[in-house]
């Protein structure tokens, strides 16, 4: 079977579609709404309904370029699609054209994960290869070429993995008989790695899989450098949009959108207040987030570690916030390490 009909017949449930397009408010005059994670284009598609709406998408899937073409043949005059990393939104947006809505939903799509020949699955069998696009590395040369060292911190750190120690132990003895080449012989290893008494509700080789994928992409990078872009192009009163699917994304997020927002108390009483105002990007923003309803879980059971947040922009002018990349700097450091 041609394997891009197969996987254009599998269904990607957009994640909190109502959520995000009620936040989106597309009926309103002339909003322009950028989706850095066009996917399947389950968002951007819904936000075309509304005829004041344009919408500018961009995904660093090659995979994502098909699905865009036949919404551009439909809705050329609103539609506009780049495939690029949203780390570079300043290629496609500038400061004249501002957005009224940027929107993130991080992570995979159900394409990606289910085409088993790309190995983010450990379903899969072949390949391990986990690029999303636009990498600079594939999963395969992470396994059988990183350092002991690099290789442990990424997995304990990326994949938040407490027996990265053996599993990489294990990585380095096997690659020393022969290369790890097939996602079957890497979840052997894994699965002989790890403690019997594991957490039976997740698969013992989530956590590894992880790791490797946020590796491959740089994707705690990818977040940081794109919420501080979108920072920087969205029109005051805009609103930033992002669900994220794991614990290291959604402590980013909830950092910046908490630390750079005018709800962030002042130190000192005797301070002026002034001193806080300095990057007030965002409106207050108290820790608020959205999960998916129990209708939604139901019907797409893969969305329920996500986390919607959103915040909307003050008039203040952008700065590079240097100290937001310095707090992250544990984790992006580890996915710069050159192999
Ligand atoms: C969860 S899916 C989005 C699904 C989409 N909202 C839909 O309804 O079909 C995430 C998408 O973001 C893309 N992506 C992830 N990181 C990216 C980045 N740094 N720049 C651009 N696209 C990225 C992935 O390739 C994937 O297609």
């Amino acid at each position: 079977m041609n394997i891009s009909v197969s996987l254009l017949e599998k269904k990607h449930f957009p994640v909190m579609l109502d959520e995000v397009i009620q936040i989106c408010n597309p009926s309103k005059k002339n909003q322009l709404v950028v989706d850095c994670t066009f996917g399947g284009g389950g968002y951007s598609k819904e936000l075309l309904k509304f005829p004041n709406a344009k919408v500018v998408a961009l995904d660093r899937d090659k995979s994502a370029i098909e699905p865009a073409k036949v919404l551009k043949t439909k809705q050329s005059s609103q539609f506009t699609f780049y495939n690029e990393k949203f780390s570079n939104l300043d290629k496609i947006i500038n400061t004249e054209t501002k957005a009224d809505v940027i929107i993130f939903d991080l992570g995979l799509s159900t394409f990606q994960l289910q085409d088993y020949s790309r190995g983010f699955s450990f379903k899969a069998t072949n390949t391990i290869d986990m690029q999303m696009g636009l990498s600079d590395i594939s999963a395969e040369e992470v396994i059988n070429t990183l350092d002991e060292n690099s290789l442990k911190l990424v997995i304990k750190i990326l994949g938040e993995e407490q027996e990265a120690n053996r599993i990489v132990k294990n990585i380095i003895k096997a690659r020393q008989i022969k290369k790890i080449d097939t996602v079957t012989e890497l979840v052997k290893i894994i699965e002989s790695s790890k403690n019997k008494n594991y957490n039976k509700k997740i698969n013992v080789c989530t956590k590894t899989f992880q790791a490797l994928r946020i590796f491959v992409n740089k994707e705690t990078s990818e977040l940081i450098e794109g919420l501080i872009k979108a920072t920087q192009f969205i029109k005051p009163g805009g609103k930033i949009i992002i669900i994220s699917f794991h614990s290291i994304e959604d402590k980013i997020v909830k950092y910046y959108f908490t630390n750079y927002s005018s709800n962030k108390s002042n130190p000192s009483r005797y301070m002026p207040t002034q001193s806080n105002k300095k990057n007030s990007f965002f409106e207050k923003y108290k820790n608020n987030f959205l999960t998916p309803g129990s209708k939604e879980l139901i019907k797409n059971p893969a969305s329920r570690s996500a986390k919607l947040r959103h915040a909307v922009r003050t008039e203040q002018e952008f700065n590079y916030p240097k100290e937001f990349k310095e707090k992250f700097k544990r984790y992006t450091d580890i996915e710069n390490v050159t192999i």
